[in-house]
Parts: C-alpha cells; structure tokens; sequence
C-alpha cells in the first residue's frame, strides 16, 4: 500500500462538538493511532462484511491490535438486503456474546450499507455508544460516512427507520478504492458529481478535465475528488445538522432518483446510478423552466454520460414512477419539492412544482429513455 500521506483533516462543527475527517493514501495502516488521538481509549468492535474484511481487514485489524489490543469483529451479510431489523437484532446479539457495554464502541467497516446498520447499531445499542467510520466504498468516503444519518430498511421503504446519530471521527482511506469493481466506483462518482453541480463549479471542472484518471482510480485525482466532496458534505452537514434548511440541497437528483429505485424494486440502479438519472432529470426539468442556461445544462448532462452506462429507463411506466414519487418520505405533507439549480454550482429548493407539469415532463423522459423527447 505503500507509505501514508494524511492529505487532509477537516471537521464536522456541530453545536458543543465537532468530529474529524481524516482522509489519504494508506490511513489504514494507521488507524489504530490515528483513532486513538480522536479520543478512542479501548479496542472496538469492528462491524464489516466478508469481501471488505478479506480484502482489507488484516491490514486494519494489524494496526488496531498494535493500538488498542485484540479486536473483536463482527461480519453482516454484503448487499442492501442485510439493511435489514433481521441483520440488526443479530448484530445486538453478537455485541452482547462480545461482552459489549456502555463503554464498548464500534468502527463500521465498508460502504454505506455497513456504515448505515453500524450506525444505527451504535446509536440504539444500550441508548446508543459512540461510533466511528472507516468507509470504504467512494459513495461511503465522499457522502454517507459524513453527517450522522443512520438507518435500516423495512418493507414500507428504505431508510424509513433511522436517527441522527454523528459518528466520532471519520477515516477514509483512499488507497482502498483500488479494489471497487467499476461501476461502484461509477456509481459513487455520481453523487460526487452532484455535489459539485449544487456546490462548486470548480470542481466540476476538475471532474470534466481529469475524468479519464478519476475512474482509473489514479490517486492524485481521486484524492482531490474525495477530500472536495467531502468537503463539501463537512460543510453542508455543519450548517444544518438535522436537514431542516439548507442540506435539503445534497438531495438534488434524488426525487426522481429514489422514485427510480423504487419503481424498480431496488433492482436495477444502483443507488449513485438512479442519482445519476435523477440529475438529467432536474437538469432537464429545469431547463424547461427556463432556469439552467443551455451550455450549463450540457456540460452536466456530457458529464454524468459520461461516467458510466446508467441502466436503461425501459419499461418503467409511468404511473409506476410517479406513484414512487408521490410516496418518497420527503413528500409524505403532499408537497412536490425539488432541488434545481440555477448555475453550475448553485442550488435551489423548489417548493412550487405543479403536480401537472412534472408528469407530463416525465412522462416524455421515460419515453425517450433520458432524453425527452
Ligand atoms: N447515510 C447517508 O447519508 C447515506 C447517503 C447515501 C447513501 N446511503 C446508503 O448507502 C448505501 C449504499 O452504499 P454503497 O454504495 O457504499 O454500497 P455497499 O455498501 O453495498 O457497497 C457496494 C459494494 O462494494 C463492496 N465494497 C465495499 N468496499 C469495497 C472495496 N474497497 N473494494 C471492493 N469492494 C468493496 C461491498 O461489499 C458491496 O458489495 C445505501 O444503503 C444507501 O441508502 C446513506
């Protein structure tokens, strides 16, 4: 893995506390000192999956040890499926089999699935324990790991269960993105993407020039992506901890973007592909509205065409869709809102969509497969 270079730490502020997110090459290596001068005194218990911990866990549970002393390590099943109440009492149990207290904390190993049940453990397990994160997958390092959302799925929808619940500090080391099959590591540059296009043109721009390195992985270009989006994530999340203001922003792309994997049973998209659609939507949407200029419109839309193949439209009706749409928890008072930008790099919260006029435009979406037509 080489030498490490801690690129950079930044911080979460939140009201009375703030918590670190250390981001670079080869952290991992570290990461027994590193979260002990976070504030961590004892080993944790390590919550991850088969393929992460086989991948990258010797070399985590190597650095733990030296730190902190045995470690005691708990797998769950890999895929959103084990988001589940089934997966969590299992994790309580095993907590307890581990002799787990008051005193005991976890480090959630993996991507945003591991990050999310972990943290929900964490928050609920005797009244809830601390809890840090060492994502691995590039959707966990640029965007779930940060802001302390924590949640399991249940047959009414995904996510539906959950708290605020702030990790202590976040770890995310770069180096391990080497091993994400492609269309993860597409599927995380996604929602990276999105946070450029609501937060900073400049970004973007970087993502538009070197996008050929980025999804080879080359380390000094995802550095820059993963540190500026998570970043941008840091920011977000301090000015508004609870998503009673201004986060509702990172949510741009995600109202047609969490109908899709919804109408689809969770099946076809990958969560950053269904984003990666829901932002052509808004895009196009916008455009209509005659907000985004043309030229700004088509940089985005040659962009997030180009990061990967979304999987196609075909055959999602849409009623289907729309009946997704209207049940998203976000619109549970009746409300249709979304997030449409008004440049490259600057965002705004719509609250006045008419029912009407998004239908009929996603109707001619669907139809011409992501291009209306
Ligand atoms: N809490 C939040 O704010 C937030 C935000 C966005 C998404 N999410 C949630 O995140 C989840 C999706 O996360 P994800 O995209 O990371 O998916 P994931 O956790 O399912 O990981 C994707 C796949 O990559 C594998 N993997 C992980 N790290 C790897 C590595 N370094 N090398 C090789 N393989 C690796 C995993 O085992 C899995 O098979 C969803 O449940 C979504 O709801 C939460």
């Amino acid at each position: 893995m080489g030498g490490i270079a801690i690129l950079k730490t930044f911080y979460v502020e939140l009201p009375g506390r703030r918590y670190a997110i250390m981001t670079g090459q080869g952290l991992l290596t570290k990461a027994g000192s590193l979260l002990s001068k976070a504030g961590f005194d004892s080993a944790p218990i390590v919550i991850s999956n088969a393929k992460v911990w086989r991948l990258h866990g010797p070399v985590l549970e190597r650095s733990l040890k030296g730190a902190f002393g045995p470690v005691p390590v708990i797998l769950i099943g890999d895929g959103e499926r084990f988001k589940s109440h089934t997966t969590l009492m299992k994790l309580y149990h095993r907590m307890f089999r581990t002799h787990a207290d008051r005193r005991s904390w976890i480090l959630a190993f993996g991507g945003g699935v591991v990050g999310d049940i972990a943290g929900f453990a964490a928050a609920t397990f005797m009244r809830g324990i601390p809890f840090a994160m060492a994502p691995t997958t590039l959707l966990a390092q640029v965007d779930s790991s940060i802001g302390g959302k924590v949640a399991i799925n249940v047959k009414e929808g995904k996510n539906l269960i959950g708290a605020f619940y702030q990790p202590s500090a976040v770890l995310a080391d770069i180096g391990v993105l080497r091993t994400l099959p492609k269309r993860e590591l597409a599927a995380g540059l996604y929602e990276a993407v999105k946070s450029a296009a609501i937060c900073s043109e400049s970004l973007l721009g970087y993502m538009e020039r070197r996008l050929p390195q980025i999804l080879d992985c080359r380390p000094p270009e995802m550095e820059r992506v993963v540190v500026e989006t998570a970043k941008i994530k840091a920011r977000v999340v301090t000015a508004d901890e609870k998503e009673t203001g201004v986060r509702i922003i990172l949510n741009f792309g995600h109202t047609v973007g969490h109908a899709l994997e919804s109408a689809t049973g969770y099946r076809r998209f990958k969560h950053g592909e269904a984003v990666g659609w829901g932002m052509l939507a808004a895009v196009e949407y916008g455009r209509e509205l005659g907000l985004l200029r043309a030229d700004e419109s088509a940089r985005l839309i040659r962009l997030v065409r180009s990061v990967g193949r979304l999987p196609s439209l075909k055959g999602i009706a849409l009623d289907t869709l729309w009946n997704s749409l209207l049940l998203d928890k976000k619109f549970r008072s009746g409300d249709i809102r979304m997030i449409l930008l008004q440049r490259l790099g600057e965002a705004e919260i719509r609250g006045d969509i008419k029912s009407e006029s998004l239908r009929k435009f996603l109707k001619s979406f669907l139809a011409g497969n992501g291009s209306p037509v």
